[in-house]
């Protein structure tokens, strides 16, 4: 039976450490951090993110503000906002949340904000960064899932980590990440996906897997083998009217049937999920930092 990694106490320990620098700002009488989210439409997915990263920062002392534009807000009106949080100096941090709607570039969005205030690591300056190995803002979900790997000891040099997925947000910049000739990474990666004849021919060679496809329990106990550490980065609702809310959260991976074969993995909800709010904190007392020191030189 696999290890069970728990993100929600690794990320409740790195909330507690960032609270208690928070408290020490206070008693200064500083500035604290601040961190924008700006959203637009009404996505019940990111709305829930949304309040979930307002909720984190308010509980540890953060300064937060939630931006809801509605639906039909254009893409010049969005840019506009952005360039305003650009040049606001209480705010460390600005973060969109994706997707967008279709009428709006999201790319273009995502270049307009500051490179220093980038807590999302998705601005081409922040993966270029990232991926010639430079210290950056990383991105928070493969951020944690370093982390987790890191808390848990599990190997990475010289071992082979396939990656199902190959988005922006995880599947890329996790990849760069744990090839980055350094410690706690220098591993073989190779990154799979949907036009993958038999996706099963690399996931069975897996010593860890890391599934972020967006499809529940799409990896099933035949396609890893013995062993394998297995980071489930879905977040799927189901519909289950056994539930109070009428969805369950499910994971990528079939945890019952895996988990029996597994070294090391994490559950959903309560593994990668927590981790990426922490990051997305500790990014933005990073920002607070850099941007502190600036205004100090
Ligand atoms: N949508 C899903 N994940 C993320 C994320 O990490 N950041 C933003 N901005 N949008 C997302």
């Amino acid at each position: 039976m696999a290890v069970l990694i728990d993100g929600k106490k690794v990320a409740a320990d790195i909330r507690e450490e960032l609270k208690s620098k928070v408290e020490w700002l206070k008693s200064l009488s500083v500035r604290v951090p601040g961190l924008v989210t700006i959203m637009v439409g009404d996505n019940p997915a990111s709305q829930s993110y949304v309040r979930s990263k307002g909720k984190a920062c308010a509980e540890i002392g953060m300064f937060s503000k939630i931006e809801i534009l509605p639906e039909e807000t254009s893409e010049i009106k969005l840019l506009e906002m952005i360039d305003s949080y650009n040049s606001n100096d209480d705010f460390d941090g600005i973060l969109v949340q994706l997707p967008l709607p279709k009428h709006i570039n999201e790319n273009k969005i995502i270049e307009r904000i500051s490179p220093e205030k980038d807590v999302d690591g998705f601005h081409p300056v922040s993966v270029g960064n990232l991926v010639i190995g430079k210290n950056t803002f990383y991105p928070c979900t493969p951020n944690g899932i370093v982390q987790l790997i890191k808390h848990y000891k599990i190997e990475t040099a010289g071992k082979h980590v396939v990656v199902v997925g190959r988005s922006n947000i995880v599947g890329k910049p996790i990849a760069n990440m744990l090839l980055q000739k350094k410690e706690g990474a220098n591993a073989i990666v190779t990154v799979c996906h949907s036009a993958a004849d038999v996706l099963s021919r690399y996931t069975k060679d897996a010593d860890i897997l890391i599934a972020a496809i967006g499809r529940a329990n799409f990896i099933t106990a035949d396609m890893v083998k013995d062993g394998v550490a297995v980071i489930d980065v879905g977040i799927n609702r189901i519909d289950d009217d056994s539930a109070p809310k009428g969805y369950k959260i499910t994971g990528d991976v079939d945890f019952e049937n895996v988990s029996k074969k597994a070294s090391f993995i994490t559950p959903v909800p309560g593994g990668v999920g927590p981790m990426t709010i922490a990051m997305l904190l500790q990014n933005t007392f990073l920002a607070y930092i850099k941007i502190t020191k600036q205004k100090l030189a």
